[in-house]
């Protein structure tokens, strides 16, 4: 499985420097807030881990599934939620775990959905970036990496539901997908 990916372009050691950065700063930010920390699955599981173990201030977590892609390298458009919150958001201070911002559809489409159910305040922090991608005006408050225009897999992002536990980022060889 190994043999399909043709670059690694940011390694395991890499990922998990900018991590610790960001739970730095998201353990300033949530200091006395109590946040509910919203993984969304698949592709976030990973790094929601990671992640939390890095923010040191007390937070509930809860887990969302919600897909778009399916088995293609292009988003449907249609974003369909596969396993709801089981928390209220109503009144909490939500932080939105991503693993990576594309077209922007997924995101805008849960952010309007927790608007409506009322949440206080909605942070987005993803590890992961193409802004070059974006079909909505979008933008994460907190980013790890920008990434070029490739397909990429790894450390959560999947192509036809493999790759996911890979512990770095790599370029798919087109030839995987391109047939
Ligand atoms: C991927 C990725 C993000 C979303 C980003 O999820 O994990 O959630 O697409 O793309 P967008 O900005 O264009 O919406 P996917 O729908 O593949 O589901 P998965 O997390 O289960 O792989
Ligand atoms: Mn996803
Ligand atoms: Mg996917």
């Amino acid at each position: 499985m190994q043999n399909d990916i043709q670059e690694v372009l940011i390694s395991e050691e890499e990922i998990q420097a900018k991590i610790k950065e960001l739970g730095e700063k998201l353990s300033a930010e949530y200091e006395g807030r109590d946040p509910l920390v919203i993984c969304v699955l698949k592709g976030a599981f990973i790094f929601m881990a990671d992640l939390v173990k890095n923010i040191t201030v007390p937070m509930e977590l809860d887990f969302m599934a919600v897909s778009s892609y399916g088995a293609s390298t292009k988003s449907s458009g249609v974003v369909k939620i596969i396993k709801d919150l089981d928390e209220s958001v109503e009144g909490r201070d939500v932080l939105i775990v991503e693993d990576i911002i594309d077209s922007g559809l997924t995101l805008s489409y849960l952010i309007d959905l927790l608007e409506n159910r009322k949440a206080k305040s909605i942070a987005v922090v993803t590890l992961f970036d193409k802004p070059a991608r974006r079909t909505v005006d979008l933008q994460a408050d907190y980013a790890g990496f920008v990434l070029p225009d490739a397909f990429v897999v790894g450390y959560g992002l999947d192509y036809a539901e493999h790759y996911r536990n890979l512990p770095y980022i790599g370029i798919l060889k087109p030839e995987i997908y391109s047939n």
